[in-house]
């Protein structure tokens, strides 16, 4: 059944719009489609299931598919960097060095998930949703994070089993990770907490620091063709796949952007 009639398309009092609009626009499916997940009652507003004919204001009102947020807020933006060594994450450098907000667009101003150190290269989210950067920053989310180490030296198995086991640092010991050799000298490891210079602390403990270091995923997203310093938006698979790895009862896959294939979102 579709009801969208007459005022379907045009915003109510108070800038309210049709549930199903909203949701097509956050790329849930047709609105057809959406006012069929309508009508299972897959959709909350603020917590309450919605029923075929609600309104919503996309400014203020909560929704959630399945239990798991929608981005409906007008305005979000979502990117992904490449971060090159030397570059600085915070939003504004005391030393005048660059910083990964000066790679992306000024406007609307967005502010780095986390940090990268300044040698550390890799994969870094900004994003003007503050909802979202503070559930992936927030160590109980545990979304994980995967970074490649060059180091020092040629790790042996005992060295992999303390990082994997967890290592004291003097800010208290790390947990559990899962860490594996992947060539003589260069280690993958993957962990869910956001300890300062952490990875390069823990090879420090175990007698390899860093020589090189570059994050390879956070939590579903994955990257191999972004060159370092360049970057582009997210996907609406992808942050919805993020909005999911923050709400742990709903498992993300790990995307991937198909080396050979089109990303019909880009
Ligand atoms: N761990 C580090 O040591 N440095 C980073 O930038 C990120 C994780």
């Amino acid at each position: 059944m579709s009801i969208d009639g007459d005022t379907g398309g045009v915003a109510g009092p108070g800038g309210r719009e049709r549930l199903q609009k909203v949701l097509a626009r956050a790329g849930i499916g047709s609105r057809r489609v959406c006012e069929d997940l309508i009508d299972e009652g897959r959709i909350t507003i603020n917590g309450v299931v919605a029923t075929l004919g609600d309104r919503v204001d996309p400014a203020v009102d909560a929704v959630d598919v399945d239990g798991v947020r929608v981005g409906i807020a007008p305005g979000l933006v979502y990117y992904l960097l490449n971060k090159a060594a030397g570059v600085v994450t915070t939003a504004a450098d005391t030393h005048g060095r660059p910083t990964v907000v000066d790679v992306v667009p000024a406007e609307p101003r967005v502010f780095p998930v986390g940090r990268l150190d300044l040698e550390t290269e890799g994969l870094l989210l900004l994003t003007n949703d503050g909802e979202l950067t503070h559930r992936l920053t927030h160590p109980s989310f545990g979304v994980d994070k995967e970074y490649v180490a060059q180091v020092e030296g040629r790790p042996g198995r005992g060295a992999v089993r303390q990082l994997r086991e967890g290592v004291e640092l003097e800010d208290g010991p790390t947990s559990p990770a899962k860490v594996s050799l992947v060539s003589p000298d260069v280690l993958k490891i993957t962990i869910h907490e956001g300890r300062n210079r952490q990875v390069r602390r823990m090879c420090d403990a175990v007698g390899h620091p860093v020589v090189r270091l570059v994050r390879t995923r956070i939590g579903p997203i994955r990257d191999t063709h972004l060159s370092p310093g360049e970057w582009r938006e997210l996907t609406q698979d992808e942050v919805r796949a993020l909005e999911r790895a923050v709400h742990p009862e709903h498992p993300a896959p790990v995307l991937e952007v198909d080396p050979d294939g089109e990303d019909p979102d880009r």
